[in-house]
């Protein structure tokens, strides 16, 4: 029978069904997937666990059913995962959790689907809290898993359940989820459980294989869904290769403060310096650090609150560098001051930061100089050569109109509406000027040259206003409809806002 599902530490047969290439294992289980059989195979500590190949998501796509036997291999290994665990799924006297992971051949960060705390129903959670002696954790973490399963499964909207917590906050007067007690929590899932049903029709299943099986589906479905769909139309990803699911041994960040979870890059990707740059939360689960419900430490804070784990964490993360010969960016979980490692790909970065690592890289013999200058693409040179908006100042800023990011780069100035006016204000009076028209011919290259930045309301990437721009690299967005430009009264009208002409506006011709 074909094999539709891998253990952790079969790297190997992997390899031999594909024919031995490690691009062909990333396709057979997907990225995430292959990372966390390369870091198995190191002896990095990985929880144990399985994965169901992207032919099984293509099949199931196909046929509308799980492949046949792909089932019952998945809980042939969940098996194995007890046996190496000591844990029993569904029990409640020593309860094994997983989460089901998605995981595609491509990075497609935050596109699909992931539930954790697979396992957990009305009598384990009471088992959970018992072991391990800290009932809030083991609510907090059926909590969760209701939320996560009611959104990713039916695609309940995040405010059924997020309301509800919000209410109960404010009535207890917190401000922190780390305030929330045990009671809290239990008190939540009732509520949780109830509009569940409300929305669903059904209670939230009892049955943890049942939660399981749906998880699985829900996982290769997020495949098709509205935004993994539109990511790959954005990125050039073809639809055909489909995700894997990974399904991994639950370690808990949220059992105390010797427990926490956390990203981290092992070079700053804004900029390629070589430091380690991460957050961590203590006490917490999951997404919670990139979520920014509570605010993380630095990485660094960790070397005095866990030193030990800090150190060791370092060391894998260095040696995943010199494996992979990239940077790293890398999720982690502490439990109970053991650090387990849950992801590792290489990372993205900005073109300086492309350029720097590539470099240093090469200085540090990890790579050869040829590897170093086939890093940098030609897109990267060219959005090297303009200035850019940092993501903080684009956070703070207000967006008048969206268009076509026809030209990268960032440029700032007061706004004139002819090429004429535009060269006089910038030549004679020495300002910064920004050229807006509704399109733009060959009458107005002048005016665009000496702008620093251009805007129209029509056209798109392909416009004489844009080739133009990258021409000479000037920064421009383009087609940006919203605009109403009146050429008599030298003003436009965007929405319910006027501007006139030598006002100032900025234009961000790396995202529109
Ligand atoms: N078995 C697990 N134990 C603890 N945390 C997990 C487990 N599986 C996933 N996570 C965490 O849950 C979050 C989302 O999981 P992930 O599958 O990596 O989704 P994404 O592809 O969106 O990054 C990550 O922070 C990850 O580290
Ligand atoms: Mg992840």
């Amino acid at each position: 029978m074909k094999k539709w599902v891998y253990f952790f530490d079969e790297a190997a047969a992997a390899e031999k069904s594909v024919g031995g290439s490690w691009d062909g294992v990333r396709g057979l289980l997907g990225g995430k997937g292959a990372g966390l059989f390369d870091m198995t195979r190191a002896g990095v500590p990985v929880p144990p666990g399985f994965t169901l190949t992207t032919q099984a998501c293509n099949e199931f796509r196909r046929t509308g059913k799980f492949p046949p036997g792909m089932w019952g291999q998945a809980l042939a290994a969940l098996k194995q995962v007890e046996k190496r665990t000591g844990k029993k799924f569904g029990s409640s006297s020593n309860p094994l959790l997983v989460s089901c992971r998605s995981g595609a051949k491509f990075s497609m960060p935050g596109m699909m689907n992931t539930i954790l705390n697979i396992g957990l129903n009305d009598e384990v959670v009471e088992g959970l809290s018992r072991l391990t002696n800290n009932p809030r954790f083991a609510w907090d973490s059926y909590r969760r898993l209701i939320e996560m399963f009611g959104a990713t499964v039916f695609g309940l909207d995040d405010e059924v359940f997020e309301h509800p917590m919000g209410e109960h906050k404010k009535k207890k007067g917190y401000q922190l989820d780390t305030e929330m007690t045990a009671e809290d929590w239990k008190a939540l899932v009732g509520i949780f459980k109830v509009e569940y049903k409300k929305h669903i029709g059904e209670d939230f299943p009892q049955d943890v294989y049942k939660q399981l099986e749906l998880a699985t589906q829900a996982v290769f479905e997020s495949w098709m869904g509205k935004r993994a769909v539109d990511y790959r139309r954005a990125t050039g990803i073809s639809d055909d290769l489909g995700t894997a699911v990974n399904i991994v041994t639950m370690v808990f960040g949220n059992m105390g403060f010797d427990s926490g979870t956390g990203v981290a890059f092992t070079r700053n990707p804004s900029t390629g310096e070589k430091t380690m740059m991460g957050e961590y939360l203590l006490n917490a689960q999951g997404e919670d650090v990139v979520a920014g419900i509570r605010n993380a430490d630095p990485i660094a804070n960790l070397s005095t609150h866990m030193p030990k784990v800090y150190e060791q964490f370092m060391k894998i993360t260095s040696r995943l560098e010199k494996h992979y010969t990239d940077m790293q960016d890398v999720e982690f979980t502490i439990e109970r001051g053991k650090l387990w490692m849950l992801q590792t790909r290489n990372g993205k970065r900005t073109a300086k930061a492309i350029v720097k690592i590539a470099v240093d890289m090469a200085n540090e013999g990890l790579i050869s100089k040829a590897d170093a200058v086939r890093r940098v693409t030609p897109d990267d040179v060219d959005t090297l050569l303009h200035p850019q908006f940092d993501d903080a100042a684009r956070k703070k800023s207000e967006v008048l109109a969206k268009g076509v990011n026809a030209s990268p780069g960032a440029a700032v100035g007061q706004i004139y509406f002819d090429a004429d006016t535009a060269e006089k204000m910038a030549k004679e009076g020495k300002q910064d000027v920004i050229m807006v028209r509704p399109f733009t011919k060959p009458d107005d290259v002048h005016g665009m040259i000496a702008s620093k930045g251009i805007l129209t309301s029509e056209g798109g990437a392909t416009s004489h206003a844009a080739v133009v721009a990258r021409q000479f690299g000037i920064p421009a967005v383009v087609g940006a409809s919203a605009m109403k430009i009146d050429m008599e009264r030298r003003l436009m009208i965007i929405g319910e806002k006027t501007i006139t002409e030598g006002e100032w506006m900025s234009v961000d011709g790396a995202t529109g």
